[in-house]
């Protein structure tokens, strides 16, 4: 399920928060109520696993969409202790998986591990979001390389009908809970740069039709001139998704800009 509109979309990491079940129903609650006046732009939240059917409903919200944070890299249900498999998020009305987060790549997950997890969200016909990103920036451009290498390794063996579901989040890793987002001048040329690994991948077309979100320190301040300036199709928001009111103030900023 490619993302084909030309809306905004502006996906919101919980990560490990909230705390309680009771707060997540009310932060998903007021999200969902804030994206039904939108008009330019979809939200995606991605509450923690045992929060999904809290924050799910019964019926659809306009402009609201289910995300989860991991999926297995295991394809089919069996014996995987401790493992949820993309099948189950699905069966749950997930629609968006994030995958190769680099809070998760600190932890032990390899280029091989993000590309079968890849390949299993996508074998359950949702949407990755595959996160890639620099520890650090240089001079030389050296960081362009481990972008390009990231992108090759994850998605270098798919076939084009199916790579064209993915959806990148730029995410420089020093940027991520810091306190001020990359430069909008820098995020547009990265985002460049992006789209022509995959115009180089797959061909020119899909160079123009990558979906590219930028994910570091994004708040409501400066969403506006990141997506304007820095030309991306949306943002990968932490901190400020799970704080209501600059949440919603986000939206708003960012539906306005049309
Ligand atoms: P941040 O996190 O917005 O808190 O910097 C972003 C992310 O890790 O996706």
């Amino acid at each position: 399920m490619p993302h084909t509109t030309n809306k905004k979309l502006i996906v919101g990491n919980w990560k490990m928060n909230p705390s309680t079940s009771v707060e997540a129903k009310k932060l998903a609650r007021k999200f969902k109520h804030a994206a039904v006046s939108l008009n330019h732009t979809e939200v995606v939240i991605c509450p923690p696993l045992t929060f999904i059917p809290l924050c799910t409903g019964r019926t659809k919200t306009a402009h609201f969409h289910m995300g989860a944070q991991v999926a297995s890299t295991q394809e089919e249900s069996g014996p995987h202790t401790g493992e949820v498999g993309a099948n189950m998020l699905r069966d749950l009305g997930v629609e968006y998986v994030i995958v190769g987060h680099s809070e998760q790549r600190k932890r032990g997950d390899t280029d091989a591990i993000v590309a079968a997890r890849l390949k299993a969200v996508l074998g359950q016909g949702m949407t990755p979001i595959l996160c890639i990103g620099e520890h650090s920036r240089d001079e030389s451009g050296a960081y362009l390389d481990v972008l390009k290498e990231q992108i090759k390794a994850s998605c270098g063996d798919l076939l084009k009908k199916v790579a064209k579901s993915i959806i990148v989040a730029y995410e420089p890793i020093w940027a991520i809970g810091a306190a001020e987002a990359m430069k909008s001048e820098d995020v547009y040329e990265t985002s460049l740069f992006i789209k022509k690994v995959f115009a180089d991948l797959y061909g020119a077309d899909m160079g123009l039709k990558v979906t590219v979100l930028y994910g570091g320190s994004v708040t409501y301040r400066n969403a506006p001139d990141i997506i304007s300036i820095g030309k991306v199709d949306g943002l990968l928001v932490g901190r400020e998704s799970i704080n209501a009111p600059g949440f919603i103030e986000l939206l708003k900023a960012v539906d306005l800009l049309g």
